[in-house]
């Protein structure tokens, strides 16, 4: 097993090439992505980890707390080093009682970039990512046209769609290029496979969201056997059956600890022998839950 850059990276364009092992901040702001976190040093030791393991991808947004995961990533790591790149996104905002609701208005959209330039303290933002709604059917060009005209501006160097199906990909690459999708996707929870090789197909990254089950861990025996006769953990059995699914898949686990960032990190480094892809590939279902938790 070697370090976190031996997946390799994915160059998405000229001034962003990000690690395929990147990092995912939502866990650093405490329980329910609501903060403040109970230890801030802890969550800067997380950080500075990140940097050091050489991983050039941190995905965030400044409804992370609100606001917390941002200012710590600030504090912690500005001036940023050549070659980091800090991802964000926008599209909801948190309510009181810590709910998701959706902020896809102009003023909104244009609110969320200027909070997340002020926290994260740049002058423009890498990449932003718009997060839809889940409904699949909602209108995305409304919104996307929103960013683009402050790509326009330069505020924004590239755009990405979260939460979105191929339609919608391709109605917001109708206004301005799209350089990546970040869906729901894990072993478990394949609704999106076809998306995955679209966006291979196109070059375009899909960084999957909840790639350990997100609130709900992933479970399977078929994880524990892979897992056990590899002799690495399951979480490094789950990342590594995503990096070997498809080229432009990148990873963004997220951890509140050095030491699993760090477990995580050495998935960079497994060959999953073919017998045991073809185990985990059945795991899988086409639904948009894990096969413990149908409804
Ligand atoms: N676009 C969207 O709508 C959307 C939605 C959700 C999330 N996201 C992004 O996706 C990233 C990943 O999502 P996520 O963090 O919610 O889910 P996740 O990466 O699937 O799972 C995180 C959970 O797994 C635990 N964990 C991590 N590494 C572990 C290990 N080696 N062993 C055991 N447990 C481990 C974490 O706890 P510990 O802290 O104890 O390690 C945490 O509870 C987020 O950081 C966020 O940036 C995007």
């Amino acid at each position: 097993m070697t370090g976190t850059t031996s997946a390799g990276t994915v160059r998405l364009a000229d001034d962003l090439v990000l690690t395929r092992m990147g990092y995912g901040a939502i866990q650093l702001a405490g329980p329910m992505a609501w903060g403040p976190p109970k230890d801030r040093d802890a969550a800067k030791s997380v950080l500075r980890a990140v940097v050091d393991l050489g991983i050039t991808h941190i995905d965030t947004s400044d409804y992370y707390g609100p606001h917390t995961v941002n200012e710590l990533i600030r504090e912690t790591l500005h001036p940023y080093p050549a070659g980091l790149h800090v991802v964000t996104k926008v599209g909801a905002r948190r309510g009181p009682d810590k709910s998701w609701p959706a902020a896809l208005s102009r003023d909104e959209l244009v609110q969320a970039v200027h909070d997340n330039l002020e926290h994260l303290g740049v002058e423009s933002l890498d990449l932003v990512n718009l997060r839809m709604t889940d409904s699949r059917e909602a209108a995305i060009t409304g919104p996307f046209s929103v960013l683009a005209g402050l790509q326009r501006d330069g505020l924004i160097r590239h755009l990405g769609v979260s939460n979105v199906s191929g339609e919608q990909v391709a109605a917001a690459q109708s206004i301005a290029p799209v350089v990546a999708v970040q869906n729901f996707y894990n072993l478990a929870v394949r609704a999106d496979d076809a998306l995955v090789d679209q966006c291979a197909e196109q070059g375009i990254a899909f960084v999957p969201f909840f790639p350990l089950g997100g609130f709900r861990p992933l479970q399977s025996g078929v994880l524990d056997e892979v897992a056990a006769g590899l002799g690495i953990s399951r979480m490094q059995v789950a990342l590594a059956w995503l990096l070997q699914r498809s080229p432009t898949i990148l990873l963004i686990p997220g951890t509140s600890s050095v030491a699993h960032l760090r477990e995580n990190a050495g998935a960079a480094g497994v060959d999953l022998p073919a017998e045991a892809v073809a185990a985990l590939n059945a795991v899988g279902t086409a639904g948009r839950f894990a096969p413990w938790e149908q409804r």
